[in-house]
């Protein structure tokens, strides 16, 4: 590896090369086992002779910094090398803005529990690996996109098209693929819709309970995050604050409550936008899988005003590791977009974009969603009938029609908070969650007593073990 060094004044060469190098070895820049340069090969990059270089190398040795190995070179020896990660230095001088704040960052090295019915991954075995691997070494040849320089910022021509028709059959979103950006995650698309849309101080109402990485993006860009309650119904409209610019909302599977959104309030929120003036970010980031009770139109496509940004992803359908989702834009955000996307990230990384369009166009992934939507749905129906046998006593389960999770909430006549029998559970096993996480009123009904159950992680042969484990909790606290 090139190591960086300095030369000071002559006479002083060896004595710097020495400092620097043993000062590497101690910082841990340098680590154990690793090669310093051949001394001829660094006494010609400082422009020294070989003498200067080896003497150094010769101090290094004799003070076991180093070993030399004949014919191999010299190494950082074991003895002296620091085993520290390499760090940037500490100081306090350069801060972050307020707004970032006891902002963190949640750990991705949680210990599953033995019966984990956790949310937000679908499961991983499910994954096409074999198929995805076909479709990656396909995009790897000569002359593919990924060998063309960058790329459009919106996406492959490919990929836009294969979304646009995905959507269009799967869920009715009327788009073209000039309509379509494709995004590092929804996350990515909710940013560059904020960007483009709202300013410091702009209002934008959120759903309460709701979607946690939004609302933190959102006061993280300067805008004021009104929560808006959620009724069986969905979300409110008629406490939504009449100054929003902007309202997110999740109508097909709301997140966490599991609620749809009803015909009647789709349409009271697109016409409240009309007046509003306002703009509706729809997130549908669960509902290619559904269980009956008859789909509902997204507002995309009951829009007939050009007010609605239709977010999608392919966490759920393929895994959340792929960093990929879209955005549907009415035309006028078009190019706004397509520039807010260049200047974020450019665009999103083509070989995954081109393996995608792959996997729709040959409709492995159609497939794919149809088999893992079985798997899903006999997993909800064992949870269902599991609560239902073993855990009526506490529990009312809401039978949500779409996506990886239902809510459940503890029964008005049961003495507990939600996050006393999550803890329990923990403790005996079963990974359950409570609302709170994911209510910025943590005192509202819903955040005391509602939990969700998530089916990605959970095989359906565990189900109702775990279920019996959590009645035996119940038993236990009440
Ligand atoms: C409500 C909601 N929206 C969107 C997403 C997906 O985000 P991304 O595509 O950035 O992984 C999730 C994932 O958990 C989610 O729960």
């Amino acid at each position: 590896m090139d190591v960086h060094l300095t030369l000071g004044a002559v006479g002083e060469r060896t004595d710097g090369i020495y400092r620097q190098l043993s000062a590497a070895i101690i910082e841990g820049r340098l680590a154990a086992g690793e090669a310093l340069p051949p001394s001829r090969a660094l006494a010609a990059t400082l422009g020294v002779s070989r003498t200067t270089v080896a003497v150094a190398y010769d101090r290094l040795a004799a003070e076991g910094f180093t070993v030399t190995r004949r014919g191999a070179g010299t190494f950082v020896a074991e003895a002296r090398a620091s085993g520290q990660a390499r760090r940037a230095p500490h100081g306090r001088t350069v801060t972050a803005r307020p707004v970032w704040a006891g902002r963190t960052v949640p750990s991705t090295e949680r210990a599953p529990a033995a019966f984990d019915f956790g949310i937000g991954i679908p499961d991983p075995a499910l994954f096409p690996l074999a198929a995805w691997r076909r479709q990656v070494a396909n995009e790897l040849q000569l002359g593919s996109a990924l060998l063309n320089g960058y790329a459009h910022p919106p996406g492959l021509p490919r990929l836009r098209a294969a979304i646009a028709r995905h959507v269009g059959v799967s869920r009715s979103v009327r788009a073209g693929a000039d309509d379509v950006i494709v995004t590092s995650g929804a996350q990515q698309a909710f940013d560059l819709a904020t960007r483009v849309l709202v300013g410091p101080g702009d209002v934008i109402a959120v759903e309460e309970p709701g979607y946690p990485p939004v609302r933190s993006l959102f006061e993280s860009l300067g805008a004021t995050v009104v929560g808006v309650r959620v009724d069986e119904h969905g979300i409110v409209v008629s406490e939504i604050p009449p100054r929003a610019r902007l309202v997110y909302t999740t109508p097909s599977h709301q997140f966490p409550t599991g609620v749809r959104t009803s015909l009647t309030r789709r349409l009271e929120l697109l016409a409240w936008a009309e007046t509003a003036n306002a703009v509706i970010i729809e997130d549908d980031y669960d509902s290619e899988f559904h269980y009956g009770g008859g789909a509902l139109d997204p507002l995309q496509s009951l829009d007939r005003a050009g007010r609605v940004l239709y977010v999608g992803t392919f966490s759920k359908t393929l895994v959340p590791g792929l960093r990929i989702g879209f955005l549907v834009a009415p035309e006028s955000l078009h190019q706004p977009l397509a520039v807010a996307k260049r200047l974020s990230d450019w665009h999103t990384d083509t070989v995954t974009q081109g393996a995608l369009a792959r996997l729709l166009d040959e409709g492995i992934f159609a497939a794919h969603v149809r088999r893992a939507n079985r798997v899903y749905a006999g997993r909800r129906e064992r949870i269902i009938e599991g609560v239902e046998r073993e855990l009526s006593r506490w529990l009312d389960v809401v039978p949500s029609v779409a996506g990886l999770h239902l809510f459940a909430q503890l029964r008005a006549d049961v003495p507990l908070r939600v996050t006393a029998v999550t803890d329990a559970a923990a403790a005996a096993g079963v990974g359950i969650q409570s609302i709170a996480r994911f209510a910025h009123n943590e005192d509202s009904e819903q955040a005391r007593r509602g939990f969700v159950l998530g089916y990605g992680a959970i095989e359906e042969a565990s189900i109702d073990h775990g279920l019996r484990r959590l009645r035996d909790v119940l038993t236990r606290l009440t």
